[in-house]
């Protein structure tokens, strides 16, 4: 017999095609996030469930699924969606797409940086409004950002190719991470730095660490504080990274320039505070969207969700604690 399959939402690509010729396939149709109920409806009695970084797969999820769900295939590189240590607990394998994003993710990361310091959205916007009277001297003055200081906090993946970028621009860059990476400083050029040190001489800090109970709200007040009147905040990880609050005071009373932000604390809702303010740039969670990637990573959680179903250790398991007890090989 087929094995059951609930993905959440359509996504891009030829990825469910494939999905729905080895499983027999329920896909919500409508386009947009589903709420709880209709989530804890669709995947009863599924084997395998494909779900965005917008679902929240808890315990009641898992309980409402029953006890055929073998896997979790989060169509995201970060998982904080879902509780891994309750899946773990029940021998559910949770996985997700790393890598495929990663330079995809860099790019977005510059184009916001770049954006912010040279006050891209605020002169477009200036221009379409039609107040352009000509070229001036003190027109739209923003920031350089060639030969500055780039603090990234978070050197894995996405961090990496964001440093690599920071070559081309003849950047200093310095690196926070709870694990400190020798090859990294060699073949980067990166400078490894405690936080404080980040905070208080980078230009532009840049945020890549993975949410979790430890990284929630590691820049906040104090951290904000830290930071040079003139420097830029980059978010394109997870919102509640940032204490979006202690931010918005930030920008208000002026301790930091700007801030450019893909990701922010209660998405969608984004504060009336920052709509309003033109040192930031908003952009709604785009990081990875591209055609390219976003397809990309459709196939990459098709085929983790295929592995395990098909008793195989999936390419990208995030709590590999299950393999015996799936008896995946
Ligand atoms: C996007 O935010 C992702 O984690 O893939
Ligand atoms: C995610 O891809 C990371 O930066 O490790």
């Amino acid at each position: 017999m087929k094995k059951r399959v609930f993905v959440t939402r359509v996504l891009p690509g030829p990825a469910l095609d494939v999905l729905k010729q080895k499983c027999e396939v329920e896909i919500n149709q409508e386009d947009r996030v589903l709420t709880k109920k209709e989530l804890m409806e669709g995947v009863k009695g599924k084997d395998g469930l494909l779900c965005l970084l917008t679902d929240k797969i808890d315990a009641e999820v898992m309980d409402a699924a029953g006890p055929n769900l073998k896997v979790i295939s989060n169509y995201a590189v970060g998982y904080d969606n879902i509780d891994v240590a309750e899946a773990t607990k029940r021998g559910i394998a949770v996985t997700n797409t790393p890598g495929v994003l990663t330079e995809t993710t860099a790019d977005l990361t510059w184009a916001i940086m770049m954006a912010v310091a040279r006050r891209i959205v605020e002169a477009d916007n200036f221009l379409r409004s039609g107040q352009w009277k000509g070229w001036a001297p003190c027109l739209m003055l923003g920031s350089d950002v060639y030969g500055k200081t780039l603090g990234i906090v978070g050197l894995g993946r996405i961090g990496k190719a964001v440093a690599r970028r920071a070559k081309g621009f003849n950047m200093k860059v310095l690196y926070y991470d709870i694990n400190r990476d020798e090859q990294a400083e060699k073949e980067l050029g990166v400078t490894y730095a405690p936080l404080e040190e980040l905070l208080k001489q980078s230009d532009f800090v840049s945020i890549h660490a993975p949410l979790t109970e430890k990284t929630r709200h590691l820049i906040g007040e104090r951290e904000l504080r830290l930071m040079k009147p003139t420097a830029f905040l980059i978010n394109v990880a997870r919102g509640p990274l940032v204490d979006e609050a202690a931010l918005i005071r930030a920008l208000k009373e002026k301790w930091i320039a700007g801030a450019a932000l893909d990701v922010f604390e209660r998405e969608p809702y984004v504060p009336e505070e920052l709509i309003k303010m033109k040192n930031v740039v908003l952009v709604p969670h785009i990081g990875s969207a591209t055609v390219e990637t976003r397809s990309k990573m459709a196939m990459m959680a098709v085929e983790n969700l295929l592995a395990v179903l098909e008793g195989k250790i999936p390419p990208n398991l995030v709590n590999p604690e299950v393999i015996p007890k799936l008896g995946l090989k």
